[in-house]
């Protein structure tokens, strides 16, 4: 038996990037072989196994053909007289179809160095259509690899404007749609899968909530810059609130939403299945971030109002969030500095620590506390804003 490394991770050592998980292709084996060996087979439709030490993915070399519609209607085969460029040719992309021996030469039959080389996400053969998750995948290869210089071939192109106009992504589970978006949403260019899909027509069929985001003859608010503009800024702006995966993707998720309505932002995130942490996010910047324009400046503010942003948001509970709130508004408006939020953030800051301590002791009982901190807190902002 014979065993390659395949995928990502040749594809992104040549490209220089970190080299985070391992899959091997093993050739001329049967499962039985492996399973001998102390592998740990895995895959429920296909022979994939992990390796009894370093767990990292070995699978048999397979070869896949569409026999039905959906997802779902695959037949595969394995076996030791599948080969290595059998197996290479069902993949998606020439940079993820060449493989590499134990001793570091690669074996590249469909052009991926030369790919790599030309910057150019091309599909492998025209299997590449019997698996519409590719769509999706190409499109986030494309904002992942957009600062290297990558874009999508025309032909494959051409071949995913062919798949979403069939109606295929259609048959896409909201799973497989919200994990590859996730994934997107993640990447440094963000804004380049929205792209990517809205000029090979899926945009409309995996996400018509978003549609309204093209319309440029809505001129609403002369600040709103675009939503992809927004979400491209979003990703630009250095801050340390993205500490997580989930922060990150929940930021960038409400700032890609928040000039649309919440109908339409709630009946998005229950059709994909987004998490509800996102989308709660992502209602709050809908409703809120037109006034966090407004409101964080001293000539227009009304303390009344800024005390009600700090109620309806939840802020004395959830910091965390409003910050993230605040990060999505500044991002809406695309500006370097945006003072509305500072100003906002230290407000907050300081009328936090009005507690209920000074009232307990003063012998306040139960709602009366609450109103007294917040009469407190009204007085407070009042000085803060004539100051
Ligand atoms: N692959 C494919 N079609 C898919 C999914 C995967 O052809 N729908 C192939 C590609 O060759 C890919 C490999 O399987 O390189 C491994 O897939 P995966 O781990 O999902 O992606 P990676 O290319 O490794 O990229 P990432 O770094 O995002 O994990």
């Amino acid at each position: 038996m014979h065993i390659y490394l395949v995928g990502g991770a040749v594809r992104d050592a040549l490209l220089g990037l970190p080299v985070y998980d391992k899959d091997y292709v093993v050739v001329g084996a049967l499962p039985e072989q492996l399973l001998q060996l102390g592998y740990q087979q895995v895959g429920k439709d296909f022979p994939v196994f992990l390796h009894p030490d370093s767990k990292n993915e070995y699978a048999l070399a397979r070869t896949e053909r569409k026999a039905g519609t959906g997802y779902t209607g695959f037949i595969c085969e394995f076996g030791p007289n599948v080969t290595l460029e059998d197996d290479l040719s069902r993949r998606d992309l020439t940079i993820n179809a060449i493989a590499q021996q134990q001793d570091g030469t690669l074996i590249d039959p469909y052009g991926g160095q030369a790919d790599i080389a030309q910057r150019t996400l091309r599909h492998v053969s025209d299997a590449f259509i019997e698996d519409p998750l590719r769509v999706l995948r190409v499109a986030r290869f494309a904002a992942r690899f957009h600062q290297l210089g990558f874009s999508v071939a025309p032909e494959t192109h051409a071949l995913m404007q062919q798949m979403a106009d069939s109606g295929e992504l259609m048959s896409l589970t909201p799973e497989r749609v919200w994990k590859e978006t996730e994934k997107a949403l993640a990447c440094d260019q963000p804004q380049v899968f929205f792209e990517v899909l809205y000029h090979c027509h899926a945009l409309a069929a995996l996400f018509p909530e978003l549609a309204p985001l093209w319309d440029t003859t809505d001129t609403s608010s002369e600040q709103q810059i675009s939503a992809l503009q927004a979400l491209k800024y979003s990703a630009q702006l250095a801050n340390t609130l993205e500490k997580t995966l989930t922060t990150r993707v929940a930021c960038r998720f409400a700032v890609l939403c928040q000039t649309l309505d919440t109908d339409t932002i709630s009946a998005l995130c229950q059709r994909i299945k987004v998490p509800s942490e996102h989308k709660e996010l992502a209602l709050l910047a809908s409703r809120w971030h037109a006034h966090i324009h407004q409101l964080g400046q001293p000539g227009l503010a009304q303390a009344e109002e800024v005390l009600a942003l700090y109620q309806a948001t939840d802020a004395w509970r959830r910091p965390e969030r409003f910050a993230q709130l605040l990060l999505c508004a500044h991002a809406d408006a695309g500006l370097a500095h945006y003072p509305q939020g500072t100003r906002l953030w230290q407000w907050f800051n300081e009328l936090k620590t009005i507690t209920a301590q000074p009232f307990v002791a003063q012998g306040l009982k139960g709602p009366a506390i609450g109103e007294a901190i917040f009469q407190a807190r009204l007085e407070r902002l009042k000085q803060i804003l004539k100051e």
